[in-house]
């Protein structure tokens, strides 16, 4: 019997318990020992949960008990996550958890002391819900150096997108239609200002290239300046917009980073991911594209990712599995200014002034305004031209990026 622990049970925490308690035998056959959850915490009562004996609201009952070797964090957020997953690590505990905001902040430092104390660290639900996606590329594809990790990697925004584009829905109606389902962040600001999106393509930056990337170092905007007639006149010019997250390698070995809208070819793979599905692109210098697609919300599907991490603890509990990066210090990330791209811009009257500026663009007239989608060019050159815009009077309605995947 190997007795766990899971901190929270939230959205996921009880999916992880549902799992591990519906799917006994077959997690039984896998490790060929029992998982048994011996204690979980929460603050709140549980009174009608049939493992209504097993909550405390005392955190000392999991780290005082030496049975408990594998100790599951599914609180979300900082504090008081941090301080309990990195005690449950100096004891020699090992800790899963689907906590994107803990890893993209701490995960080296908690990797490093999961090291010393020989524990295991591992977080697979923190990136793509319950699509396989850290092990892969820490595993399945270590071959390979890793060119560009592209990705739709929030489901509450696409899911937004979806209904924008699909059933005319307007942005407010979808939110709180993604937030009844369990899809968004308890502050869907994460989830529409990009941060939830940001802290992944952190977290699959840092072990991609070896260094931990802070959210501080990553050009991050997110969804909300994007209308429906944007959404439209993309759909006209056979685009669809997507909020990407996008690391790459450049010439000077640098990464470019970020996390923004983007307008994506009909062609491109990604463009076809609905709903609250995620799909992340991985060039690989050996493989080529390989893509990764599904659920990257909800209870179950990230309750899975979870429960295949406390499988993998329970396996080795006397060894390490190798998921692990050192800390940086942003020096290995290049300037989102110096990034090429092609942009679509939306400005008001006839556009004169932005084909001045912009020549060579495809040009669209759009009730009373102008879509133009611009040639490449240095991002820093392109903020330059649409301050230019501005202080010539031109109304510069929206500019997003054209995804080049
Ligand atoms: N709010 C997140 C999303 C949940 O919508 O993708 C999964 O990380």
């Amino acid at each position: 019997m190997i007795p766990v622990a899971i901190m929270g049970h939230g959205t996921v925490g009880s999916g992880v318990a549902e799992i591990l308690t519906t799917h006994k035998h077959k997690l039984f056959k896998s490790i060929g020992e029992e998982l048994y959850i011996k204690h979980i915490l929460d603050l709140r009562e549980f009174p009608d949960s049939p493992l209504a004996d097993r909550f405390t609201k005392d955190f000392e009952d999991i780290i005082n008990d030496i049975e408990v070797r594998v100790v599951v964090e599914v609180m979300g957020g900082i504090n008081p996550a941090y301080d309990f997953v990195k005690r449950c690590l100096l004891a020699g505990k090992s800790v899963v958890t689907s906590n994107k905001e803990l890893v993209a902040k701490c995960g080296a430092e908690l990797l490093q002391i999961a090291k010393e104390n020989n524990a295991n660290f591992l977080f697979e639900a923190s990136v793509g819900g319950g699509i396989p996606i850290l092990r892969p590329l820490s595993q399945c594809l270590v071959a390979n150096e890793v060119d560009e990790i592209a990705g739709i990697l929030n489901g509450t925004t696409n899911f937004i997108f979806g209904k924008m584009i699909n059933d005319n829905m307007d942005f407010d109606d979808a939110l709180k239609l993604a937030q009844d389902l369990g899809y968004a962040e308890r502050n869907p600001e994460a989830d529409i200002e990009g941060h939830d999106a940001c802290r992944k393509i952190c977290i699959l930056a840092s072990l991609a290239f070896g260094k931990h990337i802070y959210p501080d170092n990553v050009y991050t905007e997110g969804i909300t300046k994007v209308t429906l007639d944007d959404v439209k006149y993309a759909d006209s010019l056979n685009y669809v917009i997507k909020l990407i997250g996008d690391v790459k390698k450049n010439d000077e070995g640098k990464l470019e980073i970020c996390v923004c809208p983007m307008l994506l070819s009909k062609d491109c793979i990604l463009s076809d991911i609905d709903d609250v599905f995620n799909g992340i692109m991985v060039k690989g210098d050996c493989t080529g594209d390989v893509v990764f697609y599904g659920k990257g919300a909800g209870k179950l599907p990230t309750a899975s990712a979870v429960v295949a991490d406390i499988v993998d603890c329970a396996k080795h509990l006397k060894a390490r599995k190798r998921i692990f990066w050192v800390d940086g210090d942003g020096s290995n990330v290049a300037s989102y200014k110096d990034s090429i791209t092609a942009m679509y811009l939306r400005v008001a009257g006839d556009g004169e002034k932005a084909l001045e500026l912009f020549p060579d663009s495809e040009v669209m007239k759009a009730d009373g305004n102008t879509v133009l989608i611009t040639q490449e060019y240095r991002f820093g050159e392109i903020e330059d031209k649409i301050s230019a815009l501005k202080d010539a009077g031109v109304k510069v309605l929206s500019a997003i990026r054209i995804g080049n995947l």
